[in-house]
């Protein structure tokens, strides 16, 4: 295994945590680890070459690469199955008597390879039913690693995965590809739309405000300061009476933020 040095470790974590507020002080040995057969399949034998070599590529490949490497994407169907159950019996509910232009927006920022706004998307197609066509339901889901986009486009999984969901929804949504792989039907594929956004830019180009974001499980390796600089920008894009959901493990101090608190990892523009 290639090891860092002390200044190849602080050039790499200062990188990372001021372009994508990812904080990676106690990762020394997950960075190794994760860049080591890469760094030598590159050509390198140690970090500083092979990082003067990435931050030198203007192709944007090389960063990329890198991005793909140290993001921790790990995601599965219904995770924090509590907060799709509010999403169905409160929010939607609440959606459908409220907007009345019938165009449902809903954020799904740092979506990884997809289970997180196919499970949105699984939930308003059975919440609608024969209504759904009356509605626009798109959901936008974002990330910074290009590797999971790609995955969650093709929305491919082990029929492991596809286990841990109901069976109906199994059967009514999934098809089996080969042996052991399952796609999400087009009907459910064409309902995300699928791009390449970093959090930690200064502006977030949406024309309009969002009903609902998710943002979970994202934050966990952001500063504070970082954290509540990305609320406060959340709460600007967010409608009057929409929703922000984020993960049990990242609680936002009350008193600083805007949001309403409504239950843990629930937060509310009032
Ligand atoms: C652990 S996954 C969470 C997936 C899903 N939200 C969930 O809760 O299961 C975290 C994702 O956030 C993405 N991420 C980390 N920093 C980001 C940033 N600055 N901008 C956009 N996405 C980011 C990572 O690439 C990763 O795919």
């Amino acid at each position: 295994m290639i090891t860092l040095k002390d200044s190849e470790f602080r050039e790499l974590t200062g990188y990372m945590k001021a372009n994508y507020g990812i904080n990676l002080k106690e990762k020394r040995i997950l960075i190794e680890g994760r860049l080591s057969n890469l760094i030598t399949e590159k050509g390198f034998t140690n970090f500083s070459d092979y990082l003067k070599f990435v931050f030198e590529d203007s192709s944007g490949d090389e960063i990329s690469t890198l991005i793909n490497k140290l993001t921790t994407n790990h995601t599965f169907f219904m995770r924090e199955a509590d907060h799709f159950e509010y999403f169905k019996d409160t929010v939607l509910p609440y959606l459908e008597s409220n907007c009345k232009t019938k165009d449902l927006r809903i954020w799904s920022a740092g979506c990884s390879s997809g289970e997180e706004p196919y499970t949105l998307a699984l939930i308003i197609a059975d919440y609608f039913g024969t209504q759904k066509a009356m509605w626009n339901t798109k959901i936008l889901a974002t990330d910074i690693s290009l590797r999971v986009l790609e995955a969650a486009e093709k929305g491919v999984y082990s029929g492991e995965a596809v286990n841990t969901i109901s069976r109906y929804w199994a059967l009514k949504y999934f098809n089996k590809i080969d042996n052991d792989n399952y796609q999400i039907c087009d009907q459910i594929r064409g309902e995300i739309i699928y791009r390449n956004f970093n959090l930690m830019a200064e502006i977030f180009p949406f024309k309009k405000k969002f009903h609902v974001i998710f943002c979970r499980n994202v934050m966990i390796y952001f500063e504070p300061k970082t954290k509540m600089e990305l609320i406060n920008k959340f709460y600007d894009m967010t409608e009057t009476g929409g929703y922000l959901f984020i993960g049990h493990s990242e609680s936002v101090n009350k008193d600083e933020t805007r949001y309403k608190y409504v239950m843990p990892a629930v937060y509310r523009k009032g």
